[in-house]
């Protein structure tokens, strides 16, 4: 397997083409953006924590049943990938009351949900990614009911593994998004489970330790990252 040619540029990751025509190479960069690329940064070696912090993520989920477009780690900064057709629908499950729902219903951020709410929002970036639900993914054909529903189920799944883990190592998932896409017919969970993309408190201290330490500029962004990285592996990047 030879990485050949750039196929896409966004803004946290590069993504090659290789000589399989069913593999793609995944290469994490340190560049950060918040609120649809108008807050932009870098955050000292993101790529690497991200890369690796999503194969541990990834290796966890396969173990615990639930299959990713992930196949292995390449180097510090690259993954090797299946190759999926994305589904352009992004996948939020939420624990916690945070971040945007805050806002829209009026909760304060930490208020414990009485269960999981899931949404749904339309990867989009010229409409800012607006909220979507299941009408809205029909009659723009972003995806079947089928494959909603099968999207649905692996986020909720995803979300007992990842906040049984978590809580093991004394931290909180707040909420994520996933992204999904189709691999020889099915659907399959792919992107990134990172800070970038999950909010994580210390369970104690309810600390931040993920990306709303940039959006919100909060300082020790890096040091929250690697945070992450030591619990999860119980070693330094
Ligand atoms: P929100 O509260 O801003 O809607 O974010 C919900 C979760 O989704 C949070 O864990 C951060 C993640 N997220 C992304 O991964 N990418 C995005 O573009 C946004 C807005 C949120
Ligand atoms: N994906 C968002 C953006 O740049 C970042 C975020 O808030 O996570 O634009």
């Amino acid at each position: 397997m030879e990485k050949i040619a750039l196929l896409y540029e966004g803004k946290a990751k590069r993504i090659y083409t290789t000589t399989e025509p069913d593999l793609l190479v995944v290469d994490y960069k340190d560049d950060a953006t918040a609120f649809n690329g108008l807050k932009k940064g870098r955050i000292a070696n993101k790529g690497v924590l991200n890369n690796k912090i999503s194969a541990f993520f990834f290796t966890l989920l396969a173990k615990c049943g639930v299959e990713s477009h992930y196949v292995r780690l390449l180097s510090d900064r690259e993954m090797l990938v299946k190759k999926l057709k994305i589904i352009p629908v992004e996948v939020v499950v939420r624990n916690y009351a945070a971040g945007s729902l805050s806002q829209r219903l009026g909760l304060k951020e930490g208020t414990p949900l009485a269960r999981p709410v899931l949404e749904f929002y339309y990867k989009n970036d010229a409409l800012g990614d607006p909220l979507i639900n299941e009408d809205h993914i029909a009659v723009l054909a972003l995806a079947t009911p089928a494959q909603v529903g099968a999207m649905a189920k692996q986020a909720l799944t995803v979300n007992r593994i990842l906040t049984e883990h978590l809580k093991t190592l004394n931290l909180i998932l707040v909420d994520y998004k996933l992204e999904f896409g189709l691999y020889q017919g099915q659907v399959l969970l792919g992107d990134e489970i990172s800070p970038d993309t999950c909010r994580f408190w210390e369970a104690t201290t309810g600390e931040k330790l993920d990306k709303d330490r940039f959006r919100r500029d909060l300082g020790g962004v890096e040091e929250a990252y690697q945070e992450i990285y030591r619990r999860l592996t119980g070693g330094d990047c």
